[in-house]
């Protein structure tokens, strides 16, 4: 081989090496897009950011947890978790793959079921690519230093709101919202 030849074929060869690199970063970051897309559609945002249930989604703790837990009849009261990578608080020890078991067959990796308001027998139809997507974009996310509490046990008191569904007698009598006295 000459060497003119050679040099040309070298450099062919570091072409080729640095396309699929940045074939690489552009699927990878194509795929957190998608989750992205996917996180905002399926509004987990509405149960696992701050305020969003109070009707002020606090954005600087963008999914870090919500304030408000949902009661669960017989099972008890259950705040949406905090999804961010922080590894105190958050999702930081779980593997992707522990993650998408948690949000698609409601196990976690200590083997507790999540709570069936948790949708996760939807979330079980997406495609394989949507399910990856959705843990890739959860791990790209700023962290956010916010220890949920509970969930609560049935004879527990919780310490964050609860959303709860009564019957409507019952609600006539209660407090309304903002503080208005029942009529
Ligand atoms: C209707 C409210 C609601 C929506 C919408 C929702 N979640 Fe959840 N999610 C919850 C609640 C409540 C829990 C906690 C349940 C429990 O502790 O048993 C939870 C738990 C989780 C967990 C387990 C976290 C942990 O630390 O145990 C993951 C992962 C998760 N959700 C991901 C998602 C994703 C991703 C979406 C959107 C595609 C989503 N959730 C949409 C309410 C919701």
């Amino acid at each position: 081989m000459s060497v003119y030849l050679y040099r040309l074929v070298a450099a062919a060869c570091v072409a080729l090496g640095l396309t699929s690199l940045t074939t690489a970063a552009a699927s990878a970051s194509a795929l957190t897009e998608r989750g992205k897309y996917l996180v905002i559609v399926a509004g987990c945002s509405d149960c696992h950011t701050p305020g969003s249930l109070l009707g002020k989604p606090d954005m600087t703790k963008f999914l870090g947890g919500s304030d408000v837990a949902f009661a669960i009849p017989g099972l008890g009261e259950f705040p949406g978790r905090n999804l961010t990578p922080d590894k105190e608080t958050g999702l930081g020890n779980w593997t992707s793959q522990q993650i998408i078991t948690a949000f698609t067959t409601g196990v976690r990796p200590d083997g507790r079921i999540l709570a069936p308001i948790m949708p996760w027998q939807a979330l079980a139809k997406l495609t394989s690519y949507d399910k990856r997507a959705i843990a890739a974009y959860l791990k790209s996310l700023k962290p956010v230093k916010n220890a949920v509490p509970g969930p609560f046990g049935p004879s527990e008191k919780p310490t964050t709101f609860v959303m709860t569904v009564v019957p409507g007698e019952v609600y006539a009598s209660m407090p309304k919202p903002g503080g208005l006295p029942a009529k």
